[in-house]
């Protein structure tokens, strides 16, 4: 049977092999894992790839490192974000609860208790930054973190499922990055998500072997297998992936 849906090419090697040739256009997905997994670098290579190859201005949102970092950490990747940005085709946005500068150490204790930004202020942040560049791709990094501002879960699945649903609207694909934080409750952006990508690591004989799998995508066919990946010089790819099945 023939697919309808337009497709987002992810830009990692191997990636788009085992989904059909790519993400479904306007849909969003959370690639989920523990630290170092890969989940920063992987939101990052989907912006600049789609930016530089596909021409399709992206978003990033960081709730968690700094932008001078980031972008620094980039250049290891061989990726200018810096050309990017002064080009419209990359907007990076600090969305960080609380900033500490050089300034206030010391001065304003308020800073350590942070700020909560309401769920629907951040949503307008982001529609407003979508709008400026015209941007077809989104990264917020990291859900976990924005979620972690509120206490109430109910507030909390409405404010994400109208983050989704507008984002939808505005037609982006987006990647919404979540930390592994408790083993056994799955956080609420895997439900109201259309996808799920999980990132591990684990132990094999004396190194550590990093891995993807796809755990759900709503509407695609896609490989059920646990993919080994490679972080290198360039970014994250597939290791050996296998056609789409
Ligand atoms: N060139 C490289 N070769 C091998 N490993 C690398 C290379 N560059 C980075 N790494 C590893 O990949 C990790 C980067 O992963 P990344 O920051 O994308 O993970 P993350 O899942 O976002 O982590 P966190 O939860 O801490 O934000 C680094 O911490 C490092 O261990
Ligand atoms: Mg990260």
């Amino acid at each position: 049977m023939s697919t309808t849906y337009t497709k987002v090419k992810t830009g990692i090697p191997g990636l788009d092999s085992i989904i059909s040739g790519g993400l479904k256009q306007g849909r969003s997905i959370v690639v989920s894992g523990p630290p170092g997994s890969g989940k920063t670098t992987l939101g990052l290579q989907f912006l600049y790839k789609g930016a530089k190859d596909f021409d399709e201005p992206g978003v990033y949102i960081t709730l968690s490192q700094n932008i001078n970092e980031i972008k620094n950490d980039c250049k290891m990747y061989g990726w200018d974000f810096d050309d990017l940005v002064s080009k419209d085709k990359i907007l990076m946005i600090d969305a960080r609860p609380f900033k500490i500068s050089e300034e206030s150490i010391g001065k304003d204790d308020s800073l350590y208790r942070g700020e909560q930004m309401p769920f629907e202020h951040l949503t307008k942040l982001i529609l407003s930054s979508i709008k400026r560049i015209e941007a077809k791709r989104i990264v917020i990094d990291s859900i976990t973190i924005l979620e972690m501002q509120y206490d109430d879960e109910f507030y909390t699945r409405q404010g994400l499922q109208g983050l989704v649903q507008a984002l939808e609207n505005y037609g982006v694909t987006s990647i919404l990055l979540s930390e592994i934080v408790e083993d056994n409750k799955i956080p609420p952006e895997w439900f109201v998500s259309s996808g799920v990508i999980q990132l591990r690591h684990s132990r094999k004989q004396d190194t550590m072997e990093r891995s993807l799998q796809v755990t759900k995508l709503r509407g695609v066919r896609h490989s059920d297998q646990i993919h080994p990946i490679e972080l290198s010089e360039d970014g994250l790819h597939i290791m050996h992936p296998r056609l789409t099945p």
